[in-house]
């Protein structure tokens, strides 16, 4: 049994998508998120301003004395995974880019995997290397979808409204001229546009929810090393954000599913 928090960071709400999840199969569980939101989105930064954000994330859910980190953040997955664990030292932390390549390579029938996700994960090739470990004769269509963060946080995520289905049909049409017949949302908060995705590619292909593999992975993972909370529910959830924008609780809800208002704290990074 271990008594302490799971921690989940993302550069804003799409690592919400991965708690909802860890919320619903882990009732019992304590949960500290950090969205950065004062910084985001990352997806646009260089490589070493997202590993210095990332050190930064990491080490305040150092302080809240979490026993896992989830990166719930495709970015700092795809370009930071490695020197988030060196930081975390002996905390088992996981990224959401190996479990949805594995899955995306379990779920293909025709081997041809399309990757959607931000312009700075795309940049690293981390799915694309990860999918062709799993599946090595894959073929896989990778597309950069800057456009799709702001909006997401902005609330325009229901299909129908033109500017998020302008975009998306923009962003899109590569993986459909492809024939992809599996899609990875290689980006948190890409769920919240499953609809609009959906309705654009199609009911035959496969969308990879990244945020919900990891949580699943998490429950998993503890279960196994006897490092669950072993309460069965009434599992304390704190969030902190680095912004404190007028949107944060409306948006927040939208990911989660439920209201989180009274959890939300502004914090300094630093604190
Ligand atoms: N949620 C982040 C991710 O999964 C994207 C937002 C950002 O660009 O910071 O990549």
């Amino acid at each position: 049994m271990d008594s302490r928090p799971i921690g989940v960071f993302d550069s804003g709400l799409g690592g919400l998508t991965a708690v909802r999840k860890l919320l619903e199969v882990l009732p019992g569980e304590d949960i500290v998120y950090l969205g950065d939101t004062g910084r985001v989105p990352y997806g646009g930064k260089s490589r070493e301003t997202i590993l210095r954000y990332a050190i930064d994330d990491t080490e305040f859910l150092m302080r809240r004395n979490v026993k896992s980190i989830l990166i719930a953040c495709g970015t700092v997955s795809s370009n930071a995974l490695r020197e988030v664990q060196e930081a975390a030292g002996a905390i088992p932390v996981t990224g959401i880019v190996e479990l949805s390549a594995r899955k995306a390579a379990n779920s293909t029938r025709s081997g041809k995997i399309g990757v959607i996700a931000t312009a700075a994960t795309i940049r690293s090739g981390a799915f694309g290397n990860a999918v062709r470990r799993y599946l090595p004769d894959a073929s896989v269509t990778e597309k950069a979808c800057p456009l799709f963060v702001p909006l997401v946080e902005d609330g325009r995520i229901h299909p129908g409204e033109p500017l998020i289905e302008l975009c998306a049909r923009e962003y899109l049409a590569p993986m459909q001229e492809a024939g992809v017949d599996t899609l990875i949302l290689g980006c948190t908060h890409y769920p919240l546009l499953l609809d609009v995705i959906r309705g654009i590619m199609g009911p035959d292909v496969t969308l990879v929810n990244p945020g919900e593999e990891t949580a699943l992975y998490i429950s998993r993972e503890l279960t196994a090393r006897n490092m669950l909370s072993g309460r069965s529910d009434g599992g304390s959830q704190q969030y902190f954000i680095t912004d404190n924008s007028e949107k944060f609780g409306s948006v927040a809800s939208l990911f989660l599913g439920r209201d989180a208002g009274q959890f939300v704290t502004h914090t300094d990074i630093t604190e």
